[in-house]
């Protein structure tokens, strides 16, 4: 890693009041009409008009006002609600300015110097998407132009959500903004009866640097030709683009639905009594992952949640009628729940057993990949670039699994981190993380266990899309290449990583 120039002054986010500002719920997104399914013509499907803007907000009361980019002007752009089996058109219209705000460095695949500053593309992660809809980093436009792509959200029930995949610029066009959630809704969730209207909340976390001013701050190398930084962590996670926000609840089950849309960080939360980060834990219910519900409840007092990870919690303010509850790492203090006191008739279920899972069996995989996660010099000497399996974004595709088809991928991780690895399109299960010897295999290139492989955690149990691969450690999912042929990308959700070569193309074949 290269050192980072020296940082100007910064603002002291941890200094700021806590809890002054109620915390914001993203708008849903209404359709501005209906069109002919790209499936089916006769029937008419709805069709939303979605515009990135430049905007300015205040992500604190005693702050001035941000510029971002945003989807329809806000950050988390509006929420995307809609149901299994409901496909809807959405028109994604870039009216960004023409310069970028943040530092492109144009020495990365994809953002040379001829390349127009401003680009953008929307991905829908999570979402089972054709490949002519699904993003493509290459599929940018600019702005005064528009793509519109078809969701069929052929899908469970599930917390999606769209952001920005500009090749090369993914990070910077992340951190000015241009995400937000896409829940899909179906039949077998209305039958749970979890909580829901204003006792559903939707939890977007990202961390931010401010300047001074107020501004975000992104960091750059010492180098002034080649600015990008490994890694972008923020002195401040906001939620919902507050900073230490608080929500009036009151005392019953709430269901909050949790994204993690950090450029790189991976947040330990848990629930407190106290605002310290050293309080008691409090014990919640987390019912859905990444790709929908899991197959029991399961109770956990902290939640690890990655890069680009989603989960769904059902947490039990009733036991704390009058007091506060905190939402924390264990660096930091997030946001403040105030219980209202008095009783509360709450009708909503916690079901223990939800949507049954049946584990993809290791014997049904055709075929076994290893693919490395490894640190490179790159080809400009620059100090450091991961690959995937030693290979460039452009060199030649080497993952064609086919259409219906099973594979097992095992990532060996060779570095010092841990990376959060996503495949487009596809769901996947993980088998197991296991421990190996990464002197030996350096040296000889032997694997050599050096321990069991862990035992999941009931939470890793259900349906995923992205998977924190650790370092020292191999990771196996099992994945059937479903739904659609065509070329997808996988990477990791590391967007400092994914925008310098840790993203690579796969190809679904027909046959
Ligand atoms: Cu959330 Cu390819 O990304
Ligand atoms: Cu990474």
């Amino acid at each position: 890693m290269q050192p980072a120039s020296k940082a100007p002054e910064l603002l002291n986010t941890r200094a700021l009041a806590h809890f002054v500002d109620p915390l914001p719920i993203p708008m849903v997104a209404k359709p501005v009409g209906m069109r002919p399914s790209a499936s089916n013509p006769e029937s008419q499907v709805p069709y939303y008009r979605i515009v990135m803007r430049q905007f300015q907000a205040k992500v604190h009361r005693d702050m001035q006002p941000t510029t971002f980019w945003g989807y329809n002007a806000s950050c988390p752009g509006p929420t995307i609600e809609t149901r299994g089996d409901q496909p809807i058109f959405v028109e994604w219209v870039n009216e960004l300015p023409r310069k970028h705000f943040l530092p492109i460095d144009h020495t990365l695949h994809g953002a040379e110097a001829d390349k127009p500053e401003v680009r953008t593309v929307v991905h829908l992660h999570g979402g089972r998407t054709a490949p002519e809809s699904d993003g493509y980093p290459e599929d940018w436009f600019v702005s005064g132009q528009s793509a519109t792509c078809y969701y069929p959200n052929g899908q469970e029930a599930a917390s999606l959500f769209y952001h920005d995949h500009a090749m090369g610029i993914t990070r910077l066009n992340a951190v000015a903004g241009l995400m937000g959630l896409y829940l899909i809704r179906d039949e077998f969730e209305d039958r749970l009866n979890l909580p829901k209207g204003d006792f559903e909340l939707p939890l977007v976390l990202f961390d931010r640097s401010f300047h001074l001013d107020g501004q975000i701050y992104y960091p750059v190398s010492g180098k002034p030709d080649t600015p990008w930084v490994s890694e972008y962590y923020g002195s401040a996670i906001l939620v919902n683009g507050k900073i230490f926000p608080y929500h009036e609840v009151e005392p019953r089950r709430y269901r909050l639905r949790f994204l993690n849309s950090s450029n790189g960080s991976f947040y330990r939360l848990s629930f407190s009594p106290e605002a310290t980060v050293s309080s008691e834990a409090l014990v919640f219910s987390q019912i859905g992952s990444e790709q929908g519900f899991l197959s029991e409840s399961a109770q956990g007092t902290l939640l690890i949640l990655g890069p680009g990870e989603r989960a769904d919690l059902i947490v039990d303010f009733s036991s704390h009628a009058g007091k506060e509850v905190f939402l924390r790492t264990d660096v930091t203090v997030v946001m403040q729940f105030r219980v209202s006191s008095g009783k509360n008739t709450d009708p909503s279920s916690l079901p223990t057993i939800l949507r049954p899972i049946s584990r993809i069996p290791e014997r049904s995989a055709v075929r076994t990949r290893e693919l490395t996660l490894a640190d490179y010099q790159n080809r400009l000497g620059r100090s450091s670039v991961m690959l995937l399996n030693g290979a460039h974004w452009d060199m030649p595709v080497t993952e064609k699994p086919v259409l219906n088809s099973t594979e097992i991928w095992s990532f060996i991780n060779l570095t010092d981190d841990s990376h959060p690895i996503h495949l487009h399109m596809v769901r996947f299960q993980l088998l197991d993380r296991r421990p190996f010897d990464l002197s030996v295999y350096q040296l000889t290139g032997k694997m050599v266990f050096t321990g069991p492989a862990e035992s999941l955690l009931p939470s890793e149990l259900g349906w995923m899309d992205t998977v924190r691969v650790d370092p020292m450690t191999i990771t196996r999912i099992i994945v059937k290449f479903e739904n659609f042929a065509g070329r997808y990308v996988w990477h990791c959700h590391m967007l400092e990583h994914e925008d310098n070569e840790m993203m690579r193309p796969f190809i679904i074949s027909a046959q």
